[in-house]
């Protein structure tokens, strides 16, 4: 029997309009705006600040980006996979809601927490459901509405992170384009460096949790870092060496976007030129289970089929790997 492969075959995404500049941060807390530039390449983000608006308002557009561009009714998806640290509440799933606002009456879904990588850990699980034969389209959804977990007192948090949402669809395909290969990692022993201490299980949400301020993302930013530039570099390198690839064979590196330095470290060891990276950390920051889906809604136009595409990331848990695509359109 052929085997099944899974392609992607759509891209969409959203990011909300209102924009934080590092110039808007330097008002909030003691930092300048070439400090943020020189250690991350952030120049700003975008907010979702409406009130009553979570992040499953900034998933549905980006799949109904995907249905308008495949013509596709909702009930024709099988399946939701919805990636974030930010859900709209703690249960029942995002990917649930997100299903009834589009009216994906015919989905099954749930989230996946695996912060900076969990697009990257859906992406892996939704091809294997089309691999399978069981499903025919599946939507994998990388959202994070990270101002709803940040303390803009914090300075070494605050000038990071942002909100989006980016959106994939997955189908079956005869051709040679299709989802080749990943390797992904966890390691809990990290959770210590990024976390949030408070509202889980462990420590249920109290008013001295509030006053404590636990309710924030809080990270112990340079021992990230350092983990970051070896695994996400790693990890690369070992995905290209199992399949005798060599930076000449990549068309795109397609890094978690939580800093330029990381992700220039990451190009370093692949052997690629700046050229072949995408980088769009300067207008979202880190977008957490965001940046992946938005760097290829950013560069569809640019993707060529049969180009090779390297994704990688990085982030809390620790959580990290990389996935070879062959692009499909
Ligand atoms: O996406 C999930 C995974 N996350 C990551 O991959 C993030 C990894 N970490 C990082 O990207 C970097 O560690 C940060 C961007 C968070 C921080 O950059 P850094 O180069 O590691 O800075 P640092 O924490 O070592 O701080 C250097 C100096 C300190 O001052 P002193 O002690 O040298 O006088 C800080 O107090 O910069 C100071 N500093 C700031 N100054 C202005 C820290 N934050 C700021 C700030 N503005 N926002």
């Amino acid at each position: 029997m052929q085997k099944i492969n899974a392609a992607i075959t759509s891209v969409g995404g959203y990011v909300p309009e209102t924009r934080l500049t590092n110039f808007d941060l330097e008002k909030m807390v003691d930092t300048n705006n070439e400090w943020i530039i020189s250690r991350t390449g952030i120049e700003e983000r975008r907010i979702l600040k409406e009130p009553g608006l979570g992040s499953s308002d900034m998933a549905v557009p980006a799949i109904q980006e995907i249905l308008r561009k495949k013509n596709l009714n909702p009930k024709d998806i099988d399946c939701i996979i919805c990636a974030t640290v930010t859900p709209d509440m703690v249960f029942p799933a995002t990917a649930n809601i997100i299903a009834d606002k589009i009216g994906a009456t015919n989905a099954w879904g749930y989230d996946m927490s695996a912060a900076c990588s969990g697009f990257l850990f859906a992406l892996s699980t939704g091809a294997m459901y089309i691999e399978s034969g069981r499903y025919k389209k599946v939507i994998v959804v990388g959202v994070d509405k990270m101002s709803a977990i940040i303390d803009y007192t914090d300075r070494a948090t605050c000038i990071i992170f942002g909100d989006g949402a980016g959106a994939v669809l997955l189908e079956a395909t005869a051709e040679e384009n299709y989802i080749k290969d990943s390797i992904l990692k966890s390691d809990g022993s990290g959770r210590q460096f990024l976390h949030m201490k408070a509202g889980g299980s462990l420590k249920p949400a109290t008013m001295e949790t509030v006053l404590a301020k636990e309710h924030f993302a809080f990270q112990e930013g340079q021992s990230v870092f350092k983990f970051a530039v070896k695994g996400m570099a790693d990890v690369s390198a070992e995905l290209l060496e199992r399949n005798n690839l060599t930076g000449d064979d990549i068309a795109w590196l397609v890094p978690h976007q939580a800093n330029l330095r990381i992700i220039d470290a990451t190009a370093n060891r692949m052997g690629l030129s700046k050229d072949k990276v995408m980088i769009n950390i300067q207008k979202y920051g880190n977008t957490t289970a965001a940046t992946l889906p938005l760097c290829l809604w950013d560069w569809e136009s640019r993707l060529k089929k049969g180009d090779n595409i390297i994704l990688a990331a990085f982030g809390g848990g620790f959580t990290w790997g990389a996935t070879w695509v062959k692009w499909a359109y």
